[in-house]
């Protein structure tokens, strides 16, 4: 049986999936090995390097047979830190860990090597820590301390994790927007989407936690504008907004002060309010002046911002902000990440309210990365649109489940008076979700 786990779980003995890889370097064959199903923060070129016997055994039998402390050190040293081992060739876990994904149900989709809802909880309490985290780090600047460099690292390698084994589950928690005074949760939100875009992007993983605690980090030179100009509840005086506009280039002085990010990792924070057009700030960068990272993160921003609730504004539901960037796609945004950000988020992002064709009113509750079309949703009501007892669960994707089904259209559900975390708790509880898991098993 094959268990995904980490690579602190590794012992010797066990039998790691994996590829004998041949390259030629100088006209000489040099061999290495690529564990498979397996999550690495490496960067691409680092490899565990295998001698000519140990590379035909590797090709011969699927894998690799640890017979050492010494090649598990190796193994971690390339930047993996998940790795799937195969029990029936070598040892097994011990009876007390359970592996990151339940191996007796089908596979998880292409390109997850979780399913959305095992990921989902651990997703939750990354964030939640995240969020402690960095409140705590921003506090400490405000108070004129350094930034803890390695924390906010720690946090993003730890995130990065979480997405790269399903990368639906900490992207569907964007939704939540609670406030709080340093704007943990923002800043967590776009870290986590533009995270999610560089990986749809295929940014080589050595770079994810670097890019995931930059975007973590835009708008930390908040710290450094005055607190009446930063909580002024009313418009700006011209010389408010401009101390304000400097956020984005304190960021990058913050960052830069720490003398640990790459000068892409500090585009993220001065250029996030840059403009594709040029009509961004502070310095109205266009196109390509504006670096790769940046674009993504003004795109993430925007999202996030317009969909949360203000005092002086009503959230925007997602398909709403979706398409309000879609409309400003190569005037405002760079098309490409555009596409990719749409790609992260999914057409219909989880918690999205539909009227389905029955007109049925019904959440979107798990994307579905193969068929974005046809993801899973609770139906809250009857085609009369009366509450139902029961949300009922269906994957529209399942013609026998769907019955028929198609999504109609998106609405608000703030304006029909629907609760959409309560009701997804309702969904996820009572949705006979039990019932189509012990069905799956
Ligand atoms: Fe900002």
């Amino acid at each position: 049986m094959r268990k995904l786990i980490g690579i602190a779980q590794l012992q010797v003995g066990m039998f790691v999936d994996a590829e004998a890889v041949t390259e030629t370097r100088d006209g000489q064959p040099v061999y290495y090995l690529a564990a498979t199903r397996a999550v690495s923060l490496g960067p691409r070129g680092r490899r565990a390097r295998l001698t000519g016997r140990m590379h035909e055994k590797v090709a011969q039998d699927g894998g690799l047979l640890l017979t050492s402390a010494h090649q598990i050190d190796n193994l971690r040293e390339t930047g993996l830190t998940m790795v799937t081992i195969d029990t029936d060739k070598g040892l097994d876990l011990p009876p007390d860990l359970r592996p990151l994904t339940d191996p007796s149900r089908r596979p998880p989709p292409p390109g997850r090597l979780v399913h959305f809802d095992e990921e989902l909880e651990r997703a939750q309490t990354i964030r939640d820590e995240t969020s402690a985290t960095l409140q705590t780090s921003l506090a400490e600047v405000v108070d004129g301390r350094a930034l803890d460099v390695d924390r906010i690292l720690v946090a993003g390698g730890v995130m990065a994790e979480s997405l790269l084994r399903n990368v639906d589950a900490m992207v569907s928690l964007t939704r939540l927007k609670r406030h709080d005074p340093y704007t943990a949760v923002h800043c967590m939100n776009v870290s986590t989407l533009v995270t999610a875009v560089a990986l749809h992007d295929g940014v080589d993983p050595g770079q994810i936690p670097m890019v995931a605690a930059a975007a973590l980090l835009h708008d930390v030179g908040k710290t450094r504008v005055p607190l009446e100009v930063l909580n002024k509840p009313g418009r700006f005086e011209p010389h408010e907004l401009a101390e304000m506009r400097l956020h984005a280039k304190h960021s990058g002085d913050i960052m830069r002060e720490t003398g640990r990010f790459s000068d892409d990792a500090i585009a993220i924070a001065t250029q996030h309010h840059e403009m594709l057009d040029g009509s961004g700030y502070p310095q109205q960068l266009r196109g390509e002046q504006i670096d790769r990272f940046a674009r993504m993160t003004a795109v993430a921003d925007v999202y996030d911002a317009l969909t949360a609730k203000r005092v002086y504004k009503p959230a925007m539901p997602m398909y709403q902000a979706l398409m309000r960037i879609q409309r400003n796609r190569g005037t405002e945004f760079d098309e490409r990440v555009v596409d990719l950000f749409i790609k992260a988020l999914g057409l219909y992002p989880v918690g999205t309210l539909l009227e389905l064709n029955t007109r049925e009113l019904a959440l979107v509750f798990q994307p579905n990365p193969q068929d974005p079309h046809h993801p899973t949703v609770g139906v809250l009501t009857l085609p009369s649109q009366k509450p139902r007892a029961v949300p009922k669960l269906v994957d529209l994707a399942i013609r026998s489940e769907g019955e028929g089904r198609e999504i109609g259209r998106p609405l608000d559900p703030e304006k029909l008076g629907i609760d959409v975390e309560s009701s997804l708790q309702q969904i996820a509880e009572r949705g006979e979700h039990g019932e189509r898991r012990r069905r799956e098993g």
